[in-house]
């Protein structure tokens, strides 16, 4: 299943979505960590510390973030963890990796979710922020991530959410659709980076709701499969592999 309908404008079909997603985050790149500084009232870095530490990510663990971008995950992670050095860092997107690379000292890959170049149960926690729209397949995804989870590991993955009501969906839409798109122009007088915002609102709009996510990981084999709601805006997608029978 895919995340979205392929959406026309951008690519004319869904094999060729991967390079046109890609293109745009290198040339967004240099200017995606302040975008998403403004734009979510300079929350982003305590958010992402706070939900990883909610979601029992521990010194210890051996952690794989998957669309790690310029490495905002990452580095709320390294907080927590007090080092770096069990951390794997995965995007296609050179630009992003290679911003990513001067803030910590991590493990840094090529590559992408839909097929993770590391061995079976090689993982404690699995994280992907904010990328879930740009795979090619939802189920592919999360075989891979059930896969290189260790027995008993656990994956988060972070998302926003169209909200359901009609107030906060009309309010969502003004903001990201519109204004966000509008200011990150304004701000950076780039027209890459006002794309990248603009996809982000079209991919939000277009995507599957959160119920046929909860039922990919679950066909995929993973078990307590939650979706915890922040704001009625930010999904946390939280499940298990399995821990081996005794
Ligand atoms: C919005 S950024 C999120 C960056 C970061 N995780 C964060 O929390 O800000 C989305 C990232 O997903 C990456 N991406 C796109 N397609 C992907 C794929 N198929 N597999 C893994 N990452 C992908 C992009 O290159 C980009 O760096």
């Amino acid at each position: 299943m895919l995340p979205h309908p392929t959406l026309a404008t951008h690519y004319a079909t869904p094999e060729a979505k991967p390079e046109f997603v890609n293109q745009l985050f290198n040339r967004g790149a240099e200017h995606y960590d302040a975008v998403v500084d403004w734009g979510f009232l300079r929350s982003g870095a305590a958010y992402r510390h706070w939900t990883l530490q909610q979601h029992g990510l521990r010194p210890g663990h051996h952690l794989l973030d998957v669309a790690c971008g310029t490495g905002l995950v990452a580095v709320a992670a390294a907080k927590i963890l007090g080092t770096a050095e069990h951390i794997t860092c995965l995007d296609p997107s050179a630009g992003m990796l290679g911003i990513a690379r001067t803030k910590l000292a991590a493990t840094f890959v090529l590559g992408r979710a839909e097929a993770l170049p590391f061995a079976d149960h090689s993982f404690d926690f699995l994280t992907m922020g904010y990328a879930l729209r740009h795979v090619t397949s939802l189920e592919d995804t999360f075989r891979e991530y059930q896969r290189v989870l260790k027995p008993g590991g656990k994956l988060l993955i972070l998302e926003i959410t169209k909200p359901a009501g009609r107030v906060g969906g009309f309010f969502f839409r003004l903001y990201f659709r519109h204004l966000y798109p509008f200011l990150t122009r304004l701000f950076t007088r780039s027209t890459d980076a006002r794309d990248m915002m603009r996809y982000y609102w079209e991919t939000m709009d277009a995507c599957v709701p959160p119920a046929a996510v909860l039922a990919a990981l679950a066909a995929a084999g993973l078990t307590a499969v939650k979706r915890n709601v922040v704001l009625g805006l930010f999904s946390e997608y939280s499940a298990l592999k399995p821990a081996l029978s005794p």
